[in-house]
């Protein structure tokens, strides 16, 4: 698991410009930040933090008395964070560069835990579902987002992997990749009055990427990687079946790629 965790931080200490890659990001974190009542006062983590785009608008909105502590393992995006943190003057958020599957937190510390656009990253999503429940006041609330099973051409790349190598994929979103899915997995560790909301949007993909048009098995993986010994012969099926499914979508301005993910609140 130590490869998969250094190649999830490769992935983000590459991304310099986070922010501002495209709308999603900033989109999501302020979305999921405006779904819950933040007020002056309250304790807050928000795990995997990244650049702190949920993080920093927590601060002022906790501030003077409250606090945000920002967990995330990657120190490019936490850089990015500093900055904007060093920018704004705020003395409230504390950033820890730390594995948050590793990192230890009182019993009842918290009155809100955010983690956005992040969660899919963990490898015990369970395990942190029990942290994190653990760690919130009676009433706090975990607060996160999760892609839903149609988003990221998930759906059929477990499809391509069953029908043409009888291979079950562990696709990295499938632990809570439908409100069903989530609201299981959250009440197994104790949480009530679940609410799950379907946001769908969709984005434009470029057919000259041949990140959004070639599939052969890539991705992250989690929970370990059935695909990583394929023969050439079985990566050209994939392939081919991928690039089929890809044309089945072409419309005149290019393929439109579904985005759609839950908002969660799950409350202790
Ligand atoms: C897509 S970014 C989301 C960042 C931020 N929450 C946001 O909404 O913009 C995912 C982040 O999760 C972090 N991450 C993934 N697994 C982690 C782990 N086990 N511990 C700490 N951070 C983790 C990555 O380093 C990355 O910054």
């Amino acid at each position: 698991m130590a490869d998969y965790k250094q190649q999830v931080i490769d992935f983000f200490d590459s991304r310099t410009s986070y922010d501002t890659e495209g709308e999603k990001h900033p989109r999501e974190a302020k979305k999921l930040l405006s779904s819950v009542l933040v007020e002056p006062g309250q304790s807050i983590l928000d795990i995997a933090t990244g650049t702190g785009l949920l993080a920093i608008s927590a601060a002022q909105k906790v501030a003077p008395t409250g606090s945000v502590i920002g967990v995330d393992f990657s120190s490019g995006m936490l850089a990015q964070a500093r900055e904007k943190i060093a920018a704004d003057g705020i003395d409230n958020l504390e950033l820890i560069q730390k594995d948050i599957e590793s990192i230890e937190f009182d019993a009842e510390q918290f009155d809100l835990i955010f983690c956005c656009s992040a969660i899919v990253y963990i490898v015990d999503v369970p395990g942190i579902i029990g942290k994190c429940y653990s760690w919130l006041k009676p009433g706090g609330c975990l607060v996160f987002t999760t892609p839903y099973k149609t988003s990221y051409m998930a759906e059929i790349h477990v499809r391509l992997c069953r029908e043409l190598l009888n291979i079950d994929l562990p696709h990295i979103i499938r632990p809570l990749w439908t409100p069903e899915k989530c609201r299981w997995q959250l009440q197994q560790y104790g949480f009530k009055n679940i609410e799950i909301e379907v946001d769908r949007t969709k984005r434009l993909r470029s057919l000259t990427n041949r990140y959004d048009t070639h599939w052969h098995g890539q991705g992250f993986f989690p929970r370990g990687n059935p695909l990583t010994n394929l023969t050439a012969a079985q990566k050209e099926l994939l392939l081919v079946g991928y690039q089929k499914a890809i044309a089945d979508r072409v419309t005149d301005e290019g393929v439109w790629q579904d985005c759609t993910t839950l908002y969660v609140r799950a409350y202790k």
